[in-house]
């Protein structure tokens, strides 16, 4: 039986829109910080026959979140040639399903738990292209702090994956601001597919992406607040308008969000280092130094949709919490 954790990871510089479908490889590449207080761990333990099962949050998961990590392995299986089926266990400290990323510490503690549990000993740039293939944004969570995601060339992927980010000047906390709406209603991969089918900004996003990159590497090297602010918040517009300007368009924002983008700016004016971004829901995150955090986080919680506002730093990359024979 093992044990893994990993923790979710909000990106600065989103990633919104796949190359290649079939072994989930991002069309641009993205940047984030680990959380360390959204914390996803995952047991597996393997059985010689039978079906695979998962327990989510003490429940028994649904056939398509069953199917989802049954998938993933496979592909386990194929790379220890294995036959064995596993029972996983997985709670998550943080709402799932609500954009909060939870696909991405899922996939990377499962990719930690499984991997080890079916003997592989892999390295953590392994564990990242495996992990991409559960979830694109799980690549990155293998890793702690701020971590750079490529999107590679390669038709087998293995250059799509994620690394750290040394040497940045600026330390992150984040408040994030969960707004009581219930579970998302179109989940990140379908929303960017259908985004990049049919939105005709999707090109114009995908183009900026680069550029956002090289600039949000720059500011957090030279400690430019204000410049990260920028890049940060345009980054999650410029995501959210791709995704909007979609036939139908997706809106994830709602009142609250909006609410809480206007408390992060005038926060700004007030000399706070302050920005904010916007998953594939309507919570809001922002960023800011952590001396910071718990003004932050009082501020945030002024409206009357915000249910609560969690705070967390910087967190560590996934990790095996037990291992023991069965
Ligand atoms: C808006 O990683 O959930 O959070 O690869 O299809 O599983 P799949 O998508 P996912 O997408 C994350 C989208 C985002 C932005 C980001 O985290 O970069």
């Amino acid at each position: 039986m093992v044990v893994a954790s990993a923790r979710a990871n909000i990106a600065l510089v989103k990633y919104w829109g796949k190359r290649a479908k079939a072994l989930n490889l991002p069309a641009a590449g993205s940047l984030s910080l680990t959380l360390a207080d959204l914390k996803t761990q995952t047991e597996v333990r393997l059985r010689s026959e039978g079906e695979d099962t998962l327990l989510l949050d003490g429940k028994l998961a649904s056939h398509k979140a069953t199917a989802r990590v049954s998938q993933f392995l496979d592909l386990v299986r194929s790379i220890s040639n294995s036959s064995a089926r596993a029972d996983v266990i997985s709670e998550n400290a943080f709402p799932t399903g609500a954009g909060l990323a939870s696909s991405a510490s899922a996939f990377a503690a499962l990719a930690k738990a499984a991997t080890t549990a079916y003997g592989l000993k892999l390295s953590d740039r392994e564990l990242s292209v495996l992990a991409r293939q559960g979830s694109g944004s799980a690549a990155r969570s293998i890793f702690g702090g701020l971590v750079r995601m490529y999107a590679g060339q390669q038709a087998d992927g293995q250059d799509a994956y994620a690394e750290p980010v040394l040497g940045a000047q600026i330390e992150l906390s984040a408040a994030v601001a969960v707004v009581d709406k219930g579970e998302k209603l179109v989940g990140s991969t379908e929303g960017m597919e259908h985004t990049r089918l049919t939105s005709p900004y999707h090109q114009a996003w995908l183009h900026q992406v680069d550029k956002d990159l090289v600039t949000c590497t720059q500011a957090l090297k030279s400690g430019d607040f204000d410049e990260l602010a920028l890049v940060v918040e345009g980054s999650c517009l410029a995501m959210h308008a791709d995704a909007m300007a979609a036939r139908p368009g997706v809106i994830y924002f709602c009142g609250a969000t909006l609410w809480a983008m206007e408390q992060v700016r005038k926060l700004r004016k007030e000399g706070v280092p302050i920005c904010f971004t916007v998953d594939a829901g309507p919570h809001l995150v922002a960023f800011t130094p952590p001396d910071y955090v718990q003004s932050v986080a009082t501020r945030l919680q002024g409206h009357p949709d915000i249910t609560r506002v969690i705070t967390s730093e910087a967190g560590e990359g996934a990790k095996i919490e037990l291992s023991s024979s069965p």
